[in-house]
């Protein structure tokens, strides 16, 4: 396969090395709009710098991974996908719900591939979970919290007219990690605040899942790198899963048996976060013509997560109920 690499900064030089890491796959180009990172990308693995994703998709690549800022994401996007080029994307799909459903049409009325990388559904600790569920373990209700990073590196993050706002960049991974584990969200209630940065980097929500469960999620964009930067804890009849960041899993089955605890921290970074999965399932998916990731609707509903979390801070923690977009099928 013939990958193009639109944006060169920390998790597109990344993806550079994950996609090249996968036998069969050549990453043919690497796009931005910094040249010196371009050039030091590419010439990292033999590939084309360009300047822009015109430039690339001349190159006549299979698939496009998207990494530039949040903001760019939808356009270019469907830039890719009306020149019959699959795409894989960086979170979030896009930062408005119209946006989203715009890259949703397109995918489904050009037939091509379209992938986000919501890495944590291929993260093994995350895997732990979800197969305790599916094997039968019922949550009633628990807690999500996460802290990942600064919010100045990169420093665009803080700014919501090119992050699409503090939600949409990193709170949106634990919250499609909430509907994957528990399936849809009924209604929201979210509080926010700006503390550090102008955007609002503090917000607390309450959830309420179709299934029931009931869950308290907070998260907040100036805690720096302070261990763990997320964790779920999800509460059963008597039972208990619990994660720390991405190196354990400890279940509790029932009232007197004892935890058992998974640990896993000496998996290699890639592994570890999924990164290096997501993109073997995307490989695979391209060569089989079928989705095998997260997939555009996956992209959507998250997207009109966060929209939802927006719209009841902006009513200062009225409920919202989630009403998802129709598709024509
Ligand atoms: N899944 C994850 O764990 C994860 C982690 C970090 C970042 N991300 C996502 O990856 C994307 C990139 O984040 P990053 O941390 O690499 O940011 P970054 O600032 O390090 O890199 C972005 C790059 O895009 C380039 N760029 C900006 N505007 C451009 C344009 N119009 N055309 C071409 N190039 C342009 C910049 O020069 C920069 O090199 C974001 O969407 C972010 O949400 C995902």
């Amino acid at each position: 396969m013939r990958i193009g690499v639109y944006g060169a900064g920390q998790m597109g030089a990344a993806h550079v090395r994950h996609f090249s890491a996968v036998p069969g796959t050549t990453v043919v180009g690497v796009a931005d709009a910094d040249e010196q990172r371009a050039r030091s990308a590419a010439a990292a693995i033999g590939a084309t710098p360009c300047p822009d994703l015109d430039t690339l998709l001349e190159l006549r690549p299979d698939a496009v991974v998207i990494v530039v800022p949040n903001i760019h994401h939808a356009a270019a996007s469907i830039a890719a996908l009306e020149r019959g080029v699959d795409v894989f994307c960086e979170k979030p799909m896009a930062t408005t719900v119209e946006d989203a459903r715009r890259v949703l049409r397109t995918v489904e009325r050009t037939g091509c591939l379209y992938q986000l990388g919501f890495n944590r559904r291929f993260a093994p600790v995350y895997i732990g979970v979800r197969e305790l569920l599916t094997g039968g373990v019922g949550v009633f209700s628990g807690t999500m919290k996460m802290n990942d990073g600064d919010m100045r590196t990169p420093a665009w993050f803080s700014d919501p007219k090119i992050s699409g706002g503090f939600m949409y960049d990193t709170a949106i991974h634990l919250l499609d990690l909430g509907r994957w584990l528990l399936g849809p969200v009924q209604e929201v209630r979210c509080l926010a605040r700006s503390s550090c940065y102008p955007d609002q980097d503090d917000a607390v929500m309450l959830l309420r899942f179709t299934s029931g469960a009931l869950v308290a999620f907070s998260t907040c964009g100036h805690a720096t790198w302070t261990a763990p930067l997320e964790r779920v804890e999800f509460f059963g009849d008597h039972a208990a899963i619990v994660t720390e960041g991405f190196e354990r899993l400890t279940y509790t089955p029932a009232r007197d048996q004892p935890a058992v605890t998974r640990d896993f921290s000496a998996f290699p970074v890639p592994e570890r976060l999924g990164y290096a999965q997501e993109v073997r399932v995307f490989i695979e998916a391209m060569g089989r013509g079928q989705a095998g990731g997260p997939t555009a609707e996956d992209a959507l509903r998250a997207v009109e997560f966060v929209a939802a979390c927006y719209r009841s801070a902006a009513t200062d923690g009225a409920p919202v109920r989630l009403v998802p977009y129709q598709l024509d099928r």
